[in-house]
């Protein structure tokens, strides 16, 4: 029996009454663009979590462009990053008018590692962008202290962190601001493409929600340039419909990767992922560290079982930053964990017979 890598599917058969009529209803009162869906969403997601605003906008990526350009990013200003996650961190870091500096992660639980953060911080720093990766929070003691101490700003990356906490707290409450995501795969995932951003900071707010609506709040009024980067009505019918199912969601997906810590972590040669203490992770992913990576990967292929690799090359050594010339010891940690990563099948539904097929074909790979 295949093991799909997320069953997008079998979510939506789950709930279809719910978001069909989400739908519909949209269509019905012509809602395409803003309107009260819109509105709804971002007052229950700003609920959600535990922050004063919500600024729904098209996409993850543009949410980080909203977040720096409201903040005032300028040319010459130093933003630090981390080595590993996906590249609109980084490339809106550029897009934004600021020059990207990584840093390494922390060997461990693949977020910045704060003691790389100090060292790379320079007179024209100006903020710090952490990524929860794969739904474990960063380090944000830390990650804040430093930031208090050289009068940095931090936007937190939670596209892949809905409802994660740090010490009981929610990820996104840290920083100025803090976006997400909801492409379809993501723990809170639309129909297509959305994403928000959220702050406390009621003068950041007014800025991003003009700057993400052509500059303006009143038609034909446009006080700054902005950008064309809505939520759209359907999108966010069906994120609302969707929202009140996100603890129980995340909640079985922690029960699922119990299930693979129990089942892979006397395996020779796998490593599970670690949780630092006091951070609840929600595992977007569940990403094992291997040896034999590919190998272990297309033997999973050979029977049925999809798995990814998140991500293949570390963000300092792809294409596109070949103009900084990085080299491999600058990032130990993301550099050696770009050939060992591989994330196994991960989602809400996800059931003890596919698990057990994976980790039953994990421990073969290991006796053979
Ligand atoms: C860590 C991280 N940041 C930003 C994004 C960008 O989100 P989107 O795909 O909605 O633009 C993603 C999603 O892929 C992500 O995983």
């Amino acid at each position: 029996m295949p093991v799909p890598f997320a069953d997008l599917q079998l979510q939506y058969q789950n709930i279809k009454s719910e978001i069909d009529s989400a739908i519909s209803a949209v269509i019905r009162d012509n809602a395409f663009i803003r309107g009260s869906y819109v509105d709804a969403f971002e007052r229950e997601f700003a609920a959600a979590v535990d922050v004063k605003h919500c600024i729904s906008c098209a996409n993850g990526t543009d949410a980080l462009y909203l977040a720096m350009a409201a903040l005032k990013v300028q040319p010459g200003d130093e933003v630090i990053t981390t080595a590993h996650s996906w590249i609109s961190t980084s490339a809106m870091i550029t897009h934004a008018g600021a020059t990207v500096v990584f840093c390494d992660t922390d060997g461990a639980t693949f977020t910045i590692d704060p003691a790389a953060i100090e060292a790379a911080i320079t007179p024209r720093t100006v903020g710090i962008i952490p990524v929860h990766l794969y739904g474990q929070p960063a380090d944000m003691d830390a990650i804040m202290a430093i930031a208090s101490r050289h009068k940095l700003w931090v936007i937190e990356d939670c596209a892949q962190a809905h409802l994660a906490r740090y010490k009981g707290q929610q990820v996104g409450t840290f920083g100025a601001a803090a976006t997400y995501s909801f492409y379809p795969g993501k723990n809170l995932g639309a129909m297509g493409d959305a994403g928000a951003v959220v702050t406390n900071d009621d003068t950041l707010t007014g800025h991003m929600t003009m700057l993400a609506r052509h500059g303006g709040l009143v038609k034909h009024q446009h006080w700054i340039e902005g950008i064309n980067s809505r939520l759209d009505g359907m999108q966010a019918a069906i994120l609302s419909a969707k929202l009140p199912h996100l603890p129980d969601w995340t909640s079985a997906r922690q029960r699922a990767a119990q299930v693979y810590d129990a089942g892979l972590n006397q395996i020779e040669d796998v490593v599970v992922p670690e949780v630092a203490t006091d951070r609840s992770h929600v595992y977007h992913l569940y990403t094992i560290q291997h040896p034999r990576r590919d190998a272990l990967a297309a033997h999973l292929r050979n029977n049925g079982v999809q798995t990814a690799i998140n991500y293949p090359t570390a963000l300092p050594f792809l294409a596109a930053y070949r103009r900084l010339g990085h080299r491999p010891e600058q990032f130990p940690n993301a550099y050696r964990q770009q050939g060992m990563i591989l994330s196994l099948p991960m989602f809400a539904e996800i059931t003890a017979d596919q698990q057990r097929t994976v980790i039953d074909l994990v421990r073969r790979f290991a006796s053979q």
